[in-house]
């Protein structure tokens, strides 16, 4: 039988589907943008994953560069001796005659001293390098070592609305310094086999210094990177870490792109080197999430 013109209008209309991210859940709806909160405190949130590679640097300098567009006046700490957040902006690591390591152990170098700036307007950085791995020793002996570099981002975070620290590729005392500092802390994982081998004992890290340490400390969200669609092996990897750690996984994940690679060689943030690019659009959509969940938080 046919149906009449009046019949087929009258039928409900199918529920719409939500759009599904790459994660396999609804995109979220996220809040307006948040003012700046005329003197308020810096948030300061720790890249931290013991395993190498896996994004901390790329996404402490494109985070950082998105927060700038969002209106925030942020922060670059390089907490690790390989000097890369350095480099990928531009400052030559072996030139510096001020890093990060003298304000660790020498109480006469002010922050103000060491602070450099970027070529991003808004956008500053403590440089390191490798000087900074003789501070894991000699802050050992130190007293309260493990708060060395909260004294000293104590005295900015007047300054800043958010401070972003990039860990070494360790759990050593350099990292948790960075969460004992940090009031959120950013894991990323690559969409690789190994992934989730040793999260367990970041995590159980990250707890002691709640614990022990830091009790304000919060994970914040872990970030799936260098993702790549075409594969049905990063597919299932992502699947797994949703499933292993659900709605603590960021609903933005970073593709695999050689763009990343270019923007250390060219000493810039993705948001200035390749404004429009797929790549850049993702740090702006995690800049988003990250304020939406410090608000939350
Ligand atoms: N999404 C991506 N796609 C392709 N390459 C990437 C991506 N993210 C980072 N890379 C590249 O992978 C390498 C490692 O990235 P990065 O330095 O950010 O990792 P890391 O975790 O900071 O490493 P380390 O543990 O040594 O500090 C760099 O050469 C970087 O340019
Ligand atoms: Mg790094």
């Amino acid at each position: 039988m046919q149906q009449t013109v009046a019949e087929s209008a009258a039928k409900p209309a199918e529920p719409e589907q939500p759009e599904l991210g790459p994660t396999g859940r609804p995109w979220p709806k996220l809040p307006d943008i948040p003012p700046v909160q005329a003197g308020g405190t810096a948030t300061i949130i720790a890249m931290c994953n013991q395993k190498g590679g896996v994004g901390k640097t790329t996404t402490t300098i494109n985070l950082g560069a998105a927060l700038v567009e969002l209106g925030r006046k942020v922060l670059l700490v390089d907490f690790d001796p390989q000097g890369s957040l350095s480099v990928g902006l531009g400052v030559n690591p072996h030139n510096l005659e001020l890093s990060i390591y003298n304000l660790l152990l020498s109480r006469d170098v002010t922050v103000d001293e060491v602070i450099a700036p970027t070529t991003v307007e808004g956008l500053d950085i403590l440089p390191s390098n490798i000087d900074l791995s003789a501070a894991e020793l000699q802050l050992v002996s130190e007293v309260a070592r493990e708060q060395t570099l909260l004294r000293v981002l104590e005295k900015v975070t007047g300054s800043y609305d958010v401070i972003l620290i990039d860990c070494a590729p360790s759990l050593g005392l350099l990292t948790i310094n960075a969460l004992t500092a940090a009031d959120k802390v950013v894991v990323p994982l690559e969409c690789e086999f190994f992934a989730l081998r040793g999260v367990a004992l970041l995590t159980d890290t990250i707890e002691k210094v709640q614990e022990r340490l830091n009790p304000k400390l919060e994970m914040l969200g872990i970030l799936g990177t260098m993702y790549d669609p075409r594969t049905l092996h990063s597919r299932e990897v992502l699947e797994r870490v949703v499933q292993a750690f659900g709605d603590t996984v960021f609903h933005t994940v970073i593709r695999r792109t050689i763009k990343f690679p270019e923007t250390t060689v060219a000493g810039e943030p993705i948001t200035t080197y390749a404004s429009d690019s797929p790549g850049a659009q993702a740090y702006r959509m995690l800049a988003r999430e990250v304020l939406a969940r410090c608000l939350v938080g």
